[in-house]
């Protein structure tokens, strides 16, 4: 039986999150670059989100780029930002024709120009969208988001408008 129809309808998880993992082991096991793998794992994010999409995921989180994965080698970032612009491109009929929704978490204002860009142009077309969330997490870190929200309590204590106790 083909899998689609082994799938129960009524239990459809509402969020989905996928830390994407392997992506340099898996082109090793291969004799490949890692960019290879990189490559692979866009192709497996276009099939995941697509089926996400008409299976009626509502939320579908990719963990795409760690703050943390700034210190892979100059090389591999460089790749992997062009992946990420690249691939959001090619993606951007899907993301219509499926109807989905865009957000990021994390801080994209610290990307390349270029992969800034596409991604502000891509969330701007699909603005209107209201059918599955894709959140995109890229430059987000469990550490980053706690300074942040700690800081903003701060701010917050500071202007009184909360009691630190
Ligand atoms: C995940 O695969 C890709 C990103 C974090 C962007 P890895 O690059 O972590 O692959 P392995 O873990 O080294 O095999
Ligand atoms: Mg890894």
């Amino acid at each position: 039986m083909p899998y689609r129809e082994q799938i129960d309808k009524s239990r459809i998880p509402a969020h989905v999150a996928i830390i994407m993992d392997g992506n340099g082991r898996w082109a090793k096991q291969r004799g490949q670059a890692r960019s290879f793998g990189h490559q692979a794992g866009a192709e497996t994010v276009h099939i995941i989100a697509e089926e996400a999409a008409r299976l009626g995921v509502k939320y579908l989180t990719l963990y795409t780029f760690s703050t943390e994965n700034w210190n892979r080698p100059q090389h591999e970032v460089n790749v992997l930002m062009h992946l990420f612009a690249k691939t959001f491109i090619d993606e951007l009929p899907l993301l219509k024709r499926e109807n989905v929704r865009v957000v990021f978490l994390g801080d994209i204002s610290a990307l390349p120009k270029k992969t800034r860009d596409v991604f502000e142009r891509g969330l701007a077309e699909c603005a209107d969208h209201t059918g599955m969330t894709l959140a995109l997490a890229v430059n987000y870190g469990a550490r980053a988001e706690i300074t942040r929200a700690v800081r903003q309590i701060a701010l917050d204590a500071a202007a009184g408008k909360i009691d630190p106790a």
